[in-house]
């Protein structure tokens, strides 16, 4: 089984406003409508789980009901971090019952633009691998400075890299690093990927795209308009 565990359960402090972002639109139809169709149209994933938090559980449902009608997809309640939204949606599929082959592509709400190409590197990179993060590499360079007045080191360029999402991994796996995570790693682990690097296993790096933006400051919503406009003028 291949299933998608789209975060949503976040409430887009930066981005302000009442709604938090991922139900925002853009084009016509919500962020997090337009991830959760990303794999639907991929025809690669079996199942989709989507994680917001409690009050927008009926509200993300109707969403569903409107725009991907006939759809099945599960909606559950987040976490209070990404961390435990995440574990939420490995818990509920411990419940229904995991293979040691099944995969799990996390993905944030608030990046619609993900493909199908994305989608069919990380599925194969986990079956490979295990686990995998979509990355680009670095452009800026990186500045290194542990008092935010000088500089302590330049890194060399080339050996960075932005991870965006998916981020993918052998369910089983994932599950079983989660279960054994205190409450103080759950807050300072930023993702999955750095679970699993401390770990001490390896993630493969699937090449993403820069357009694979994440919707964070309100500047980011002109700039996910004129990715469509682009994408709409072939
Ligand atoms: N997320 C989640 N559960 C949380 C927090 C975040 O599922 N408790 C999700 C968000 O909904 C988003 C992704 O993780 O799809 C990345 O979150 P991010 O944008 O960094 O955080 P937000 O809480 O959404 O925004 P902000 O930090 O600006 O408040």
């Amino acid at each position: 089984m291949v299933c998608a565990a789209v975060l949503a359960g976040g409430s887009g402090l930066r981005m302000g406003g009442d709604l938090p972002k991922q139900f925002l639109c853009i084009g016509g139809r919500p962020v997090i409508i337009r991830s959760i169709d990303a794999f639907i149209s991929s025809g690669l994933v079996d199942r989709i789980v989507v994680a917001v938090s409690a009050d927008y559980i009926d509200y993300t449902k109707s969403l569903i009901a409107k725009f991907l009608p006939k759809c099945e997809i599960d909606v559950i309640c987040g976490g209070k971090n990404r961390n435990e939204t995440l574990y939420n949606v490995l818990k509920m599929l411990k419940e229904s019952g995991i293979g040691a082959d099944d995969v799990i592509l996390t993905h944030d709400a608030v990046r619609p633009f993900i493909d199908s190409r994305i989608i069919a590197d990380n599925i194969e990179a986990v079956r490979r691998y295990g686990a995998c993060n979509t990355v680009v590499p670095a452009v800026d360079t990186l500045v290194n400075s542990t008092d935010g007045r000088f500089i302590n080191s330049i890194p060399v360029r080339s050996e960075f890299y932005h991870g965006q999402t998916p981020q993918s991994f052998n369910i089983a796996t994932l599950l079983e690093l989660y279960g054994n995570m205190t409450e103080e790693q759950f807050e300072c682990f930023t993702d999955a990927c750095s679970v699993f690097v401390s770990a001490g296993k390896k993630v493969f790096l699937v090449e993403g795209d820069r357009n694979n933006i994440k919707l964070t400051y309100p500047e980011d919503m002109e700039k996910a308009e004129n990715i469509i406009k682009n994408k709409e003028n072939g």
